[in-house]
């Protein structure tokens, strides 16, 4: 034990698998750099406190600059008694400057340390994720402003409903991804809190600390405001993790549609060989395994937000061991994210569609709202003409027609309101194209929402 940072009130040696159910540096030295950073950070403010010199302050940012270079090179040696990362980057700084780095921790715990390396950890990524989030975004925009024009079933309870284009689907989903957006920029600012140079959990003792200095110089918007708080709030990883999860709904939806869509059955869409794969037994098959792994990871970030949510709950005040518990949640929401907002890129940007089996699979029936709104236009309330709209939809079923198959005695049978001109009805195009009041399907309405999208992509 005396090699421990701790060691010094104890006699025993740690149970061996106790040493591995407690450590975590496995998994946190991905923060290596967030915890040098931080750490060169406290010792500038030591300065300003009298406890380090000037030139004690240097030796250790110049020795944790080599610390820092070890993990990039991977040349960093993991002793068998190191516990977490800012233990093991200290045990190193004392081997390569000696004595000296011991005054590093001076007011310093643990708890505000691995708040503030998380918090550095989670900002960097965030704008990372920030970045592919707008990539997704914007091959979604540039899909729909070329492809314009193609004309597809929409469905409600995946029954044919009304003609989209097939721009407007895209931009649904667009739509939900721009939220997103604006949900991660308007949560970066409560990441942004620096809980260091709180102490354990009651504050730092030592005249001078100027958490303020701190803050700028790590390039955090806020300072914590309650020492305790500070040690303990990790709301900043919930919400993230919940932001995670809302963000693969949206992933896991347009991943459903696109499953459905590349079906032999619908056969709108194909997806490029890059993103799919083939069967082992049945030579015929190509999978859209990228989609279903984009629906099926959903359930993971879900799953990693519920658990840490319950590992949160009822911890007494402060800095609890449970806390350790949130760093493989983050890490592993962080990754499926990524890749998941990556996957969804390439799948989007490479797939090709098939715009002549979409206007195929347009059936008259679906203009029978037209039809029933041709009649408004003549004047009848729209309850009565959606009867009679239904009653014309009914006759063509009777007589094993389409409904723009029945002719204008037929339709005048139901409505003496029907005239000639109600076989305009029957065209997709001006289907569509009325629909052309903001957020419509119209071509107009279409270009309209990626200019809106664009403009907020670039906020
Ligand atoms: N590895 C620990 C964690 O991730 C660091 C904080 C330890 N603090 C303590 N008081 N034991 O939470």
């Amino acid at each position: 034990t005396k090699r421990k940072l701790w060691g010094g009130r104890f006699t025993g040696t740690t149970d061996p698998l106790l040493f591995e159910y407690n450590e975590s540096l496995s998994y946190d030295k991905r923060m290596h750099a967030q915890d040098i950073r931080g750490s060169q950070a406290y010792a500038r403010a030591l300065v300003k406190c009298n406890i380090l010199t000037e030139s004690e302050k240097d030796e250790i940012v110049a020795g944790l600059d080599k610390v820092g270079q070890e993990w990039k090179d991977g040349t960093f040696k993991i002793q068998p008694d190191d516990e977490d990362i800012h233990t093991a980057n200290e045990r190193r700084l004392k081997e390569l400057i000696g004595p000296v780095a011991g005054k590093l921790h001076t007011g310093r715990s643990r708890n505000d340390q691995v708040a503030t390396d998380m918090r550095l950890w989670l900002m960097d990524e965030a704008l990372a994720i920030e970045i592919f989030l707008k990539e997704l975004v914007q091959v979604m925009v540039a899909r729909a402003r070329e492809e314009v024009d193609a004309l597809m079933p929409g469905y409600t309870h995946l029954q044919r409903a009304q003609p989209i284009r097939w721009s407007h689907l895209l931009l649904s989903h667009a739509t939900y991804f721009a939220a997103d957006l604006a949900r991660l920029r308007s949560f970066i600012p409560r990441i942004s809190v620096l809980p260091l140079g709180s102490g354990p959990l009651a504050g730092n003792p030592f005249e001078g600390m100027d958490r303020d200095a701190i803050a700028k110089d790590l390039g955090f918007q806020t300072v914590g405001t309650n020492s305790m708080n500070s040690v303990s709030d990790r709301d900043f990883v919930v919400e993230f993790l919940m932001w995670a999860s809302l963000t693969a709904i949206h992933l896991s939806k347009i991943a459903e549609d696109f499953i459905i869509y590349s079906s032999a059955e619908f056969g709108f869409i194909q997806l490029s060989d890059a993103y799919t794969t083939g069967s082992s037994i049945m030579p015929q098959k190509k999978n859209p395994d990228s989609l279903e792994l984009l629906r099926g990871k959903s359930g993971r970030i879900f799953g990693q937000m519920s658990g840490f949510m319950m590992s949160l709950k009822g911890i007494p005040s402060t800095y609890n061991k449970d806390l350790q518990e949130d760093k493989e949640p983050m890490f592993d929401a962080v990754d499926t994210i990524r890749n998941s907002l990556q996957i969804a890129t390439g799948v989007i940007s490479t797939l090709s569609i098939f715009p002549e089996k979409m206007k195929a699979a347009l059936t008259t029936d679906m203009l029978a709202t037209d039809l029933a709104e041709y009649l408004v236009r003549k004047g009848i309330p729209f309850r009565e003409t959606h009867h009679i709209s239904g009653s014309a939809v009914r006759l063509s079923e009777e007589k094993k027609c389409q409904l723009s198959d029945l002719s204008l005695a037929d339709l005048q049978g139901l409505s003496d309101k029907f005239e000639d001109d109600v076989m305009k009805v029957w065209s997709f195009e001006e289907s569509v194209g009325r629909r052309n009041a903001k957020g419509g399907t119209s071509r107009r309405a279409v270009l309209e929402q990626c200019d809106t999208l664009k403009r907020e992509l670039d906020l």
